[in-house]
């Protein structure tokens, strides 16, 4: 793979992956990606920041050697441990056991645990700069984006920004920079997709993120995956702060209530539990997981200060929308949010109770306890979902 200059000794030194089908084991990535790494070269020191997953260890260290001996490299910026970042760090420090690392110290312990042996190391602190020669790189902490380890590597003289993950696309294309795509769409749809499936959960370190790289002239941003952003990079910030300002428009009002229901029976419940929210003067947002596409249930949930989920049960266990919906909420921070579960069945109905552990143990807040139905739910059973509803109102009220 050829390398490619941003500025002036700034080069992009990395691997492309095409091929690859589903990133971290459950993100699918339609478009391949990429695992930038970037060669910043002053008058006096050189250094790398990030490396690449460790299969493509060997392209880094060539393209390295393309513009110098490795064993030469005085500096590797770590900006986040993760291994298909970090991996190939310990093909880097056998082949040049002298270099120093420069990593958050949330990082050194993830690294620590990587290389398994001693190396060269310095915890770099909030905004302090290294000057390369020519060439001065500015670190910035931005913990929980998505790691806590996470940092932000600026290079002050050229206005670069190497953010690792953040603001990242798994896409990967022959060409480097963003506008040289022929169909600019689809990397734009990779960058949404990104976030919503690793960012989403860490809006107000997104946030925060924003507000203090407004500091920062960008004319570059050189992000870890995906193509790089020379054209409008502010843009690219500004969808990420308007995306996680989000939390500002969390609505009490509304109380999605998703389901499975295999002979409607479910459905009806939840058509009760929806009346019950109504009455309490909520909005309920009935969902059948089945119709309505996962990432409008996500969007859904996202705004949401609570949420129901009603199941059926299918040999004993929990039908796969719903455990495709539970560990979809992985993209979201619920933590704390009121939940609680319903559903009709017919043998024993052990899904209500999986799904009811599976929120405690994500702490969510679950209450009122869940109600469940034998088959048809009776004139009782579904005066008795109205009530759940409006209990449910009221956990939300008053959360
Ligand atoms: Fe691209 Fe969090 O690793």
């Amino acid at each position: 793979m050829p390398t490619v200059t941003l500025a002036p000794n700034v080069h992009w030194v990395g691997a492309k992956d095409p091929d690859l089908a589903v990133f971290d084991i459950v993100i699918p990535t339609e478009y391949g990606t990429t695992y930038n790494a970037y060669l910043v070269r002053g008058s006096e020191k050189t250094a790398l920041i990030d490396c690449v997953k460790r299969p493509f260890a060997e392209e880094l260290l060539r393209n390295v050697s393309s513009f110098l001996p490795v064993e030469k490299l005085d500096y590797v910026v770590i900006n986040h441990s993760e291994p298909d970042h970090a991996g190939a760090l310990v093909d880097l420090l056998e082949r040049n056991p002298g270099v120093t690392v420069l990593l958050s110290r949330a990082a050194k312990t993830f690294v620590d645990n990587l290389v398994n042996a001693g190396f060269p190391f310095r915890i770099v602190g909030d905004n302090e700069e290294l000057p390369l020669g020519g060439k001065t790189l500015r670190f910035i902490n931005a913990p929980f984006l998505h790691w806590p380890d996470t940092i932000l590597t600026y290079l002050v003289e050229d206005r670069i920004l190497f953010p690792c993950d953040f603001l990242g696309a798994h896409f990967a294309s022959k060409e480097f920079f963003n506008d040289e795509l022929p169909r600019p769409e689809r990397a734009r749809k990779a960058f949404e997709f990104y976030y919503s499936t690793i960012m989403r959960p860490y809006k107000e370190h997104v946030l925060k993120a924003c507000e203090r790289l407004k500091n920062c002239p960008i004319s570059m941003i050189a992000p870890s995956h995906g193509p790089i952003l020379r054209k409008d990079p502010g843009s690219y910030l500004a969808w990420y702060e308007e995306r996680a300002s989000v939390l500002s428009r969390v609505t009490e009002k509304r109380v999605p209530i998703v389901y499975a229901s295999a002979y409607g029976n479910t459905a009806a419940m939840a058509e009760k539990v929806a009346e019950g929210v109504r009455a309490a003067g909520l909005v309920p947002v009935l969902m059948n997981s089945v119709e309505v596409p996962m990432e409008k249930i996500i969007d859904e949930f996202e705004v949401a200060a609570g949420f129901l989920i009603g199941t059926s049960t299918l040999n004993s266990n929990v039908p796969q929308p719903i455990l495709q919906l539970i560990a979809n909420l992985v993209v979201l921070n619920v933590k704390g949010k009121p939940a609680s579960v319903f559903g009709s069945y017919g043998w024993s109905g052990e899904a209500i109770k999986t799904v009811q552990d599976i929120l405690v143990s994500m702490r969510l807040k679950v209450s009122p306890e869940p109600i469940r139905v034998r088959m048809a739910p009776s004139e009782a059973d579904l005066k008795a979902c109205v009530d759940f509803g409006k209990k449910f109102a009221g956990t939300v009220l008053g959360a």
